[in-house]
């Protein structure tokens, strides 16, 4: 499996402190037979974020480490991107990394709102032949609160990505209420882990996988396993049509409540 989202580099950002922690999340990766991590610390501008050669050259002092403990995860280049107006010439500058330096590419919305400018990024980007990827959207309140405003993103061709712990409940109720009709609803196409330490946000995909699994075990494989394996190797993704929610009346959510 390819983890598309994981904070396992050591000491950048609010993920893995150390490289010890970094080597306890690998192992535990492993485990849960994670072959590839594609590295995304956060990107925020004025932050003193590490830029594109920066995180590459991280990578490869982690990977020899990897080796010389026995443990067999790759770990490539990427970033988390804090959205901004500037985010496309970020991309042209060579200071933010694309997912495996292909064209997919990892961005995050701020928690509390979605920016005006979105849209005219997104399109942008689009413009320059990138496939942005929006980051965990069932934990934005507006999307909570309407799950069709992603619909205008998708329909420029942004794809999303769930968090495992999104599933598992770690982060609430409706979260996990949210992800399940994203899901039901063609409006994510990747889960990851979204990992930053070795106990509390763990690279653990089991749980998550099961629950999709019931769900439907064919979407659980595409989610999982094959959408991100096309990032990693820069393929075409042809997402199914978006369905919209559909809202309940008054009186059809008091009926299905009595029901319960
Ligand atoms: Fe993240």
């Amino acid at each position: 499996m390819i983890d598309l989202h994981s904070h396992i580099l050591p000491g950048i950002d609010d993920g893995s402190k150390d490289i010890n922690e970094t080597i306890e999340m690998a192992r535990l990766a492993v485990s849960e037979g994670i072959k590839t991590i594609i590295c995304t610390p956060h990107y925020i501008q004025y932050n003193e974020p590490y830029n594109k050669k920066q995180v590459e050259l991280l990578i490869v002092e982690t990977n020899e480490r990897l080796i010389s403990e026995g443990i067999s995860l790759n770990l490539v280049a990427g970033h988390e991107i804090y959205m901004t107006p500037d985010l496309p010439k970020l991309v042209q500058d060579g200071e933010v990394a694309t997912l495996n330096n292909s064209k997919y590419i990892l961005i995050e919305f701020p928690m509390n709102d979605i920016p005006l400018y979105a849209e005219d990024v997104f399109y942008e980007l689009r413009l320059m032949g990138l496939v942005p990827i929006l980051a965990h959207p069932e934990r934005y309140p507006m999307v909570m609160e309407d799950p069709n405003s992603l619909l205008k993103f998708l329909k420029l061709g942004v794809l999303c990505q769930a968090n495992v712990g999104s599933i598992r409940g770690f982060f609430g109720e409706r979260v996990q209420k949210t992800v399940i009709k994203l899901i039901e609803h063609n409006m994510i196409h990747f889960i990851a882990t979204d990992a930053h330490g070795p106990k509390r946000r763990s690279p653990k995909i089991g749980g998550a996988l099961e629950v999709i699994k019931q769900l439907d075990p064919q979407l659980a494989e595409q989610l999982f396993y094959e959408n991100p394996l096309k990032v990693y190797q820069n393929e075409e993704i042809n997402p199914p049509k978006p369905i919209e929610v559909i809202k309940k009346g008054f009186f059809a959510s008091l009926f299905s409540r009595k029901q319960r």
